[in-house]
């Protein structure tokens, strides 16, 4: 039997999700929090975890921490769903809205998942480049909304690889022209301090996704979207009932209980995030994006193939964005520690002498 003859043509055509399995030193690629949960905290989230029922199927749609998180954000509870990260939201949005030929735009390059959950949704995809800012190119975009009608336009802000936030009158100005659902996803939020959250009661067309990996939570998979009620009493149709652990589901009370802690670790990784900066724009051939995520998005004049296997070599993993032929290449790095940066820096200096 050819398996590839039952498989829809948009999944024949792709390729898995590249993630880099093996384990280094210095782990700078996927926008993690380099610090582990302080002592103490960690301590008490064992016990948390010990007397999480492991019996028993977790509450379904998370109702007690949506009552929680909703009351930090400022909204109702039949405003938020929680998602197994927010990759699992992106993909309930995109499988509810994809109807029979249903469009979604996406500036480019952005985050890679949009592109994934849509194809294997069935959405119609259309990629506006970015301009040469990497800010959202208005008037395409405007174009393309006139013209496509789309139902579902992801904007990453700050944006993922190139760590700016778009202009925010720009978002307002899609927000205004479209007649579907625009995503504002703020998985970055911890580290730029911006956020459309109180233009949801505005807009109902705004959608926000935030998540806890980037803050210190990456392992227990806790996203948030936050919308109109009439949206989610469809997307909870998508969502499938026990979408969010038990373990997950304790963590993020934990976290809620806990937040100066996490947030604390958020201002010290924006604090190395001016260290690193400081430091990266002294290397050659090398030219640094503005960022306001928690991590730094670069041009280089080198052969980033060859860089990228030199750093693997010392124990160091970053990320790689080039395009075989691209000119000029493109790389990203996470802030690390104090001293995961400077490792880095210095191992850039040797390397691209
Ligand atoms: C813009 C953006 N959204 C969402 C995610 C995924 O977040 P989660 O871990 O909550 O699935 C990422 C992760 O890199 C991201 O860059």
């Amino acid at each position: 039997m050819d398996i590839r003859l039952l498989i829809k043509e948009e999944v024949l055509g792709q390729e898995a999700y590249p993630v880099e399995t093996a384990t280094f030193r210095i782990k700078l690629d996927a926008q993690e929090n380099p610090l582990a949960m302080p002592g103490p905290l960690r301590d008490e989230f064992a016990t948390l975890l010990a007397s999480v029922p492991l019996n028993r199927y977790p509450e379904a749609g998370s109702i007690a921490m949506v009552s929680r998180f909703a009351a930090a954000f400022g909204v109702a509870a039949n405003q938020v769903m929680i998602g197994n990260g927010s990759d699992e939201l992106i993909q309930i949005l995109c499988t509810a809205l994809a109807r029979p030929g249903a469009e979604m735009i996406i500036p480019v390059p952005t985050f890679a998942m949009y592109r994934i959950a849509a194809l294997n949704a069935g959405l119609k995809i259309q990629a506006v480049p970015l301009d040469g800012a990497f800010d959202l190119d208005l008037a395409a975009m405007q174009g393309r909304i006139a013209g496509q009608q789309p139902a579902l336009i992801f904007l990453a802000y700050p944006n993922n690889p190139t760590g700016n936030c778009f202009s925010a009158d720009r978002i307002e100005a899609i927000l205004e022209a479209s007649p579907g659902i625009v995503v504002v996803d703020e998985a970055y939020f911890h580290f730029s301090g911006k956020t459309f959250l109180s233009l949801v009661g505005r807009y109902d067309n705004l959608v926000i996704l935030r998540t806890l990996s980037k803050v210190g939570m990456a392992a227990m998979r806790i996203g948030f979207l936050i919308g109109q009620p009439a949206l989610l009493h469809e997307l909870n149709k998508v969502r499938s009932p026990y979408n969010v652990n038990a373990l997950s589901q304790a963590a993020a009370g934990f976290y809620l209980d806990h937040e100066p802690a996490f947030l604390e670790q958020a201002t010290e990784i924006r604090r190395w995030r001016g260290e690193l900066v400081r430091a990266m724009e002294g290397l050659p051939g090398i030219r640094l994006w503005p960022t306001e995520a928690n991590f730094v998005f670069f041009s280089c004049d080198f052969d980033t193939d060859r860089v990228y296997r030199k750093l693997m070599e010392r124990g160091i993993l970053i990320k790689n964005l080039s395009v075989p032929g691209g000119k000029p290449g493109f790389m990203r790095v996470t802030v690390g520690t104090s001293e995961e940066n400077r490792e880095l820096v210095e191992a850039f200096r040797e390397i691209l002498k």
